[in-house]
C-alpha cells in the first residue's frame, strides 16, 4: 500500500503541457543550460571509469574533492576544511536530507513563493508546515525582514533562502543577506540557503549566506555550474557536527555519491573555471536581448535577471498564466507559467535564456504576434 503522504503528493501538469510541444518548437523551459560539460571533462569521466574507479567511494565524497570545494567555499568563510563539505546526488537530495534530519513534525519552514518547485513537498515530505514567503517584483524579488516578521511564530524552525534565484532571478545584496542573517539568529532559525546558481550572477558578487552565523547550511551543485545536470553531483558546506549528523541519514539513503563523475567534477574545479565563466557570459548577453525584447512589448513588464538564467516577467493580458503558456505553445514557444511557481507567481511568465540567441529572438517575435492576437490595441 502506499502511504498516505505519498498519496497526497502531486506532479505537475506542465511537463504534460510540454508533452504536446511540436518539433520546432522553442524551449524557453528548460531549467538547465544549454550548453555540453567540456569535453575535457568528459574525458576524465571515462577515464575515471577505465581506470577502475567504479566502486563505493566514501559516504561524505571523494576526500579530494572535498578539499578543493572547501578551498573554493574559503571566499564565503575562511575556516571551512574537507570536513565541513559532503557530496550529495544533486542539490535535491542536499535539500531532502537536510530537511529530513532538522525538521520535526509540525515545525515550520518558510520558503520563497514564487520558488523551486521541490521546497514545498520536501519540508512536508518532512514532516514540517509549509509556509510560503513572497519574493515580489516591487522588492527586487527578495523577501522582506516585515513579511517574514509577519509569518513568524513560536514554530518556526528554518527558513530556505534562494539567491541567485529561481523563477526570478532575483540576486540578494550583501545587506539583504546581513538582515535576514541577524533575523534568523536573533530567534534562532536555520537558515538553509540555495545557492546552486552561484557562479550565474551578471552584476555583482555572488554573496553567500556562509558566514558568521553558524546555523546555516548552504545547498549547491555542480548541474548548473558546468552544465551536468545528469551526473548528479552536488554538495553541501555547513558546520562539521551538522555534516556528522546529516551524514547518517545521507548514507543510509545513498551509501555514496557516484564514484566516477567526483573525479571529473574535481578537474573542472581546479581546470576548467574558464568554461563557466564563458558560458555566464553568453547568458548575459542573451539576458540582455530578451529583456530588451520583453520590455519593448505593450503589457510585459521585466525586471532585469540579476542571476541565473530565467526572465520573470509580469503579463497584464486578460487570461491565467496557464492560458498565456497554452496561447504560446500552440505559436510554438514553451515557457512556464508563473502559477508553477507557486499561487505568488500568477501574473507572471518564466522564459528560460537557456537557449541560442537567434531562436531567443524568433521566440520573442512568436511572443509579439501572440500578444497583438490576445491584446488587440498592442503595437
Ligand atoms: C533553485 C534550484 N535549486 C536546486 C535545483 C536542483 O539542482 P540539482 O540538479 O543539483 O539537483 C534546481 C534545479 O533546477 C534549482 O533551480
Amino acid at each position: 500500500m502506499i502511504n498516505e503522504n505519498i498519496l497526497k503528493l502531486e506532479l505537475s501538469g506542465i511537463r504534460k503541457m510540454f508533452e504536446m510541444a511540436g518539433e520546432d518548437t522553442i524551449n524557453l523551459g528548460l531549467g538547465q543550460p544549454d550548453f555540453q560539460p567540456p569535453e575535457d571533462v568528459i574525458e576524465v569521466y571515462k577515464r575515471s571509469m577505465l581506470d577502475g574507479n567504479n566502486g563505493y567511494g566514501s559516504s561524505y565524497g571523494l576526500p579530494d574533492l572535498r578539499e578543493e570545494i572547501a578551498k573554493c567555499q574559503s571566499r564565503h568563510r575562511s575556516d571551512l576544511t574537507m570536513d565541513n563539505v559532503m557530496i550529495t546526488v544533486g542539490a535535491t537530495q542536499a535539500l531532502r536530507i537536510t530537511l529530513e534530519s532538522t525538521v520535526g513534525k509540525g515545525d515550520e519552514v518558510l520558503y520563497p513563493e514564487p520558488g523551486f518547485v521541490l521546497y514545498e513537498p520536501q519540508i512536508s515530505l518532512a514532516g514540517g508546515k509549509a509556509v510560503p514567503y513572497p519574493v515580489l517584483q516591487q522588492n527586487d524579488f527578495v523577501p522582506t525582514i516585515d513579511k517574514l516578521e509577519e509569518l513568524r511564530t513560536p514554530s518556526t524552525k528554518a527558513i530556505i533562502v534562494n539567491s541567485p534565484g529561481n523563477p526570478t532571478g532575483g540576486v540578494f545584496t550583501k545587506n539583504d543577506v546581513k538582515e535576514i542573517t541577524s533575523w534568523a539568529q536573533e530567534h534562532d532559525m536555520l537558515i538553509i540557503s540555495d545557492e546552486v546558481y552561484e557562479m550565474m550572477v551578471y552584476e555583482d558578487e555572488h554573496v553567500s549566506f556562509l558566514g558568521d552565523y553558524d546555523n546555516v547550511i548552504a545547498i549547491n551543485s555542480f548541474s548548473k555550474t558546468f552544465a551536468m545536470t545528469g551526473w548528479r553531483i552536488g554538495f553541501m558546506v555547513t558546520g562539521q557536527e551538522w555534516i556528522r549528523q546529516i551524514g547518517k541519514l545521507h548514507y543510509y539513503t545513498i551509501a555514496c555519491p557516484p564514484t566516477p563523475p567526483q573525479h571529473a567534477v574535481l578537474y573542472a574545479l581546479k581546470d576548467r573555471l574558464d568554461f563557466v565563466d564563458e558560458m555566464t557570459e553568453t547568458f548575459r548577453r542573451r539576458r540582455d536581448v530578451i529583456v530588451e525584447r520583453l520590455n519593448g512589448i505593450e503589457g510585459i513588464d521585466c525586471l532585469n535577471p540579476r542571476g541565473a538564467f530565467y526572465a520573470f516577467p509580469t503579463f497584464e493580458y486578460d487570461l491565467s498564466s496557464q492560458e498565456f503558456a497554452m496561447a504560446l505553445l500552440k505559436k510554438g514557444v514553451i515557457a512556464t507559467p508563473g502559477d508553477a511557481f507557486g499561487p505568488t507567481g500568477e501574473g507572471h511568465i518564466r522564459f528560460s535564456y537557456a537557449n541560442s540567441t537567434e531562436n531567443i529572438i524568433k521566440a520573442m517575435d512568436i511572443l509579439e504576434e501572440t500578444v497583438r492576437e490576445i491584446y488587440p490595441s498592442s503595437p
